[in-house]
């Protein structure tokens, strides 16, 4: 009798067949990031023309000292929990207020990445050996449902990470959000608002080609994850942004007609000349969408703290007292 062989597939693997099956084609930006692509996020984040880090940093550095009197922690010991810690290189600017300010407070940088936290308590122990910080290695939610401390809690969600969520994933991340926090617990969000567009084309098509090879690499990534045969010089990145609804999209254009083999699934795509993949969406938002998302998620909004040009924005949100859980 013939025995069927059933291949456990990870996660990756599963979501990029479906996404390969589908009409339109898509593939999870969430993917971007084994080493090759967090090392070249890592570059994307030091060119002129990605000016999101440039302005979040400007904001801590000019406004530091405001959005830490709108923590409003005066005396009280809190934790100042960040989700997707990444390198800390923004957040170490607040810190070292915090700190200088003696504020009573434990820094918890939570992350995926057991190196990435690794790399960032070592770094932030070297400029601040007197910091109460300890890590945590998972899953955002998972984390935060099981979190035993009374201490208020001030979360840092920076970057304009929610950007690259849909709506949908906005909606449901917010709201689970909302539900493991209590009354008076605070959310600071950094987000990247509507600009003019080819400040925004200009940072994610950028003249070195790094965001291009961000996006392809993707593709590497499947080819040697899942024995598949992508040649690159075929695909083209494209970022199309559309100023009516603050949406930028991030696609990989076929150049040509061609077929490529993922051998771990024993499975041929097929593209057709001009055909896109969608990689990645990242959202810029107008005042009036960030109210709404507040709102509709159970937050009040305490203060805006956004960079001179008005292009990058850190919101302090809030659980209002007494307010039912959502
Ligand atoms: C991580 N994230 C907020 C970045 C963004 O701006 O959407 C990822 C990125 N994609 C292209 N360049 C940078």
């Amino acid at each position: 009798m013939d025995t069927i062989q059933e291949k456990k597939l990870s996660s990756f693997a599963i979501d990029v067949m479906d996404g390969l099956r589908a009409d339109p084609k898509y593939l999870s930006s969430k993917y971007f990031y084994d080493e090759a692509g967090s090392r070249l996020f890592q570059q994307i984040m030091h060119m002129p023309e990605y000016y999101l880090t440039d302005c979040e940093m400007d904001i801590f550095k000019e406004k530091g000292d405001a959005i830490i009197q709108a923590f409003g922690m005066n005396g009280q010991a809190f934790d100042l929990i960040e989700l997707g810690a990444g390198d800390g290189l923004k957040t170490k600017v607040l810190l070292e207020k915090l700190c200088q300010l003696k504020k009573d407070f434990t820094y918890i940088p939570v992350d995926i990445s057991a190196t990435a936290l690794n790399d960032l308590e070592k770094s932030i122990r070297r400029i601040l050996p007197e910091i109460k910080m300890s890590g945590l290695k998972g899953d955002y939610f998972e984390m935060l449902s099981h979190w035993q401390h009374q201490k208020p809690k001030v979360l840092l969600f920076l970057g304009s990470n929610l950007g690259n969520f849909s709506m949908e994933q906005t909606r449901n991340f917010l709201s689970e959000l909302r539900k493991v926090l209590n009354a008076g617990d605070q959310l600071l969000l950094g987000l990247d608002l509507q600009k003019d567009p080819e400040v925004i084309l200009q940072a994610y098509n950028d003249p070195h080609g790094l965001t291009a090879q961000f996006n392809l690499n993707l593709l590497t990534r499947i080819n040697k994850e899942m024995d598949a045969d992508f040649r690159l010089e075929l695909f083209e990145h494209q970022e199309v942004y559309n100023p009516d609804n603050g949406l930028a999209s991030s696609y990989l254009i076929s150049k040509e007609e061609q077929k490529v083999t993922l051998k771990l699934t024993d499975e041929t795509i097929r593209l057709t000349a001009g055909e896109r993949i969608f990689t990645e969406q990242s959202q810029k938002y107008s005042k009036t969408m960030i109210e709404e998302m507040a709102q509709q998620s159970g937050f009040e909004i305490v203060s805006w703290f956004s960079d001179q040009r008005n292009w990058f924005t850190d919101v302090l949100w809030r659980v209002p007292d007494n307010s039912a859980k959502h």
